[in-house]
């Protein structure tokens, strides 16, 4: 039987400046999705790039005395760098500069000229180069002279011919789609539903206030006042709104135009992650260009939160970046991986502290599941001759036994809502489950009373932590392959069917090993 396909995406990232913790936290999410999608059978492409054209990286490349093209492969090889920190499992990467998304920006704009969905006119408005979008005049603030977005960026007035799309015929048909029951396949999902119920008011008010069709609800899709992007075809003067060109990365990574390539049957993207400031442009700007183009619109966009730094929001001029790479080396990959799924949940936003860090390090890491580890495993070296024993009687698994049957399910649910810090704690229960489970049953003690017995705890015991370092492997690829080899569980058996297929008794057990390394903290 052919496998499921799954496609997701992660944002692809401006080079206007270094890598930071949100754009790690974009990718890790949809990371652990893909690896997830991996061990359950799918087949997966998971996608993560570059978006290098546009006012914002030529300005930053003219600041940084380069030309755009060395400073963009410059910056560009930082966040590909990136994907090896944190360890990614991107299938590609692409970059908005390379031949293959040209081409594809040139042949989807063509397919909308023909289809009669662009037009020339002229544009006259409000321009924010930060953002690298357009505002409305009521949406502005004045301050000493200069007005600014809703962000906080400032705008400018531009004036210039310009391409328009024809978005507002395009904003019932969203709204339709918005409201499809879940499972429908012409769905647009917007999730969390906050979210949802934004972008719906906000297209229904834009229809309210013009009226269906009119020309002011239409998006500006070409500048001429500078160069540094996709040339539209048969126009040279224009390039392409860098939003255009930027969304388009998520069909030239499947290949299109060439969709006889093996890749298109990936389209359309199963979830694109973005961030919650960017909504807009997924989920009305590129679903509206895909249908008018006559192409399926991707099925879910899901936001996420921002993450401020010990209470304080992130930016260059307060100097608070994080740098994951500093994270990284400072507690391990891993520990920063799972702290930053496990503390705040997937869609809100979240602070950033070292003190929570170091919490969910020692505690749930160190103390939990290492624990947990290294006691059981340690039992079976001493007490078992270092070989697994064989199933024993289910009835001394007990509630421990049905909580780890039913652990595979839960986390295949949550994950499939994108709810990674539930998703966590559903493993992280059996873990406290399976603590109380050998207190209570005190396997050291057995072996003079109860040897049969004790046998049988310890193989729940191998039972429940296989079950949980499997279900893991997603959010700590490396700690999970270390436990899965002192779990004695062959590489080839590691996915989540594989849960099925209990281990041989009397497979021998290498002799365990700390986990994870806890974190001294001072005393206050
Ligand atoms: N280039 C566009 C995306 C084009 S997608 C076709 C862009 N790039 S970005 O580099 O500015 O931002 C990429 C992602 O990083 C966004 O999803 C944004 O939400 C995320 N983050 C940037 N700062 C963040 C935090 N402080 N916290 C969490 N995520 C944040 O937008």
């Amino acid at each position: 039987m052919a496998k499921p396909r799954t496609y997701l995406t992660t944002p692809i990232y401006y080079v206007n400046d270094k890598p930071h913790i949100g754009h790690a936290y974009t990718s890790l999410a949809t990371d652990v999705l893909a690896r997830f999608r991996r061990l359950d059978g799918h087949e997966v492409f998971f996608l993560t790039g570059t978006d290098e054209h546009g006012q914002k990286v030529e300005k930053a490349a003219k600041d940084a005395g380069e030309d755009p093209q060395a400073f963009t492969d410059r910056v560009s090889q930082a966040f590909r760098d990136l994907t090896v920190t944190m360890g990614f499992s991107n299938d590609d990467f692409i970059r908005t500069t390379e031949p293959r998304h040209k081409a594809a920006c040139v042949a989807l704009w063509k397919v909308l000229a023909e289809r009669g969905e662009i037009y020339l006119g002229d544009y006259e408005g409000w321009y924010a180069v930060r953002d690298e979008a357009f505002y409305g005049p009521d949406e502005l603030t004045e301050r000493d002279g200069v007005r600014y977005a809703p962000t906080g960026a400032p705008v400018e007035w531009v004036k210039e011919p310009s391409y328009f799309f024809r978005l507002s015929k395009w904003l019932p048909e969203l709204l339709r789609r918005y409201d499809l029951p879940e499972g429908h396949p012409e769905r647009i999902d917007i999730e969390p539903e906050s979210r949802r119920n934004e972008v719906r008011a906000f297209v229904a008010q834009g229809l309210r206030e013009f009226g269906e069709g009119s020309p002011k609800l239409d998006l500006s899709v070409s500048r001429t006042s500078f160069t540094w992007g996709v040339k539209v075809p048969g126009d040279e003067k224009h390039v392409m709104y860098v939003w255009v060109d930027a969304l388009t990365n998520y069909i030239t990574a499947a290949g299109y135009p060439d969709t006889s390539n093996p890749r298109w049957a990936f389209w359309p993207a199963d979830v694109h992650f973005v961030g919650k400031d960017i909504v807009r442009f997924h989920t009305i700007y590129w679903p509206a260009m895909l249908l008018a183009a006559g192409l399926p619109a991707a099925k879910r966009v899901f936001a996420h939160g921002w993450w401020t730094n010990e209470g304080q929001k992130i930016s260059k001029s307060l100097g608070n970046v994080i740098d994951p790479v500093t994270l990284v080396e400072e507690y391990g990959l891993d520990p920063v991986r799972y702290f930053l799924l496990r503390e705040v949940p997937f869609g809100q936003d979240g602070d950033f502290s070292r003190k929570a860090l170091i919490n969910r390090l020692n505690g749930e890491l160190a103390d939990a599941l290492g624990n947990l580890a290294n006691r059981t495993l340690s039992l079976i070296q001493r007490n078992c001759e270092g070989k697994l024993p064989a199933e024993g009687d289910a009835a001394v698994g007990g509630a421990l036994l049905a909580g780890v049957q039913a652990l595979p399910g839960q986390v295949r649910d949550r994950l499939d809502r994108q709810e990674f810090h539930l998703a966590l704690e559903a493993i992280m229960a059996s873990v406290r489950d399976a603590n109380g489970y050998i207190t209570q049953e005190a396997p050291w003690a057995l072996k003079k009373t109860d040897p049969v017995r004790m046998a049988a705890v310890l193989r729940h015991l191998h039972t429940a932590l296989r079950c949980q370092a499997t279900l893991l492997q997603p959010f700590m690829p490396e700690t999970m392959s270390a436990l899965l080899d002192q779990l004695a569980v062959p590489a080839e058996a590691r996915d989540i069917a594989a849960l099925e297929a209990p281990l041989p008794g009397g497979t021998p057990l290498p002799p365990p090993a700390p986990l994870f390394r806890k974190i001294e903290t001072k005393a206050a």
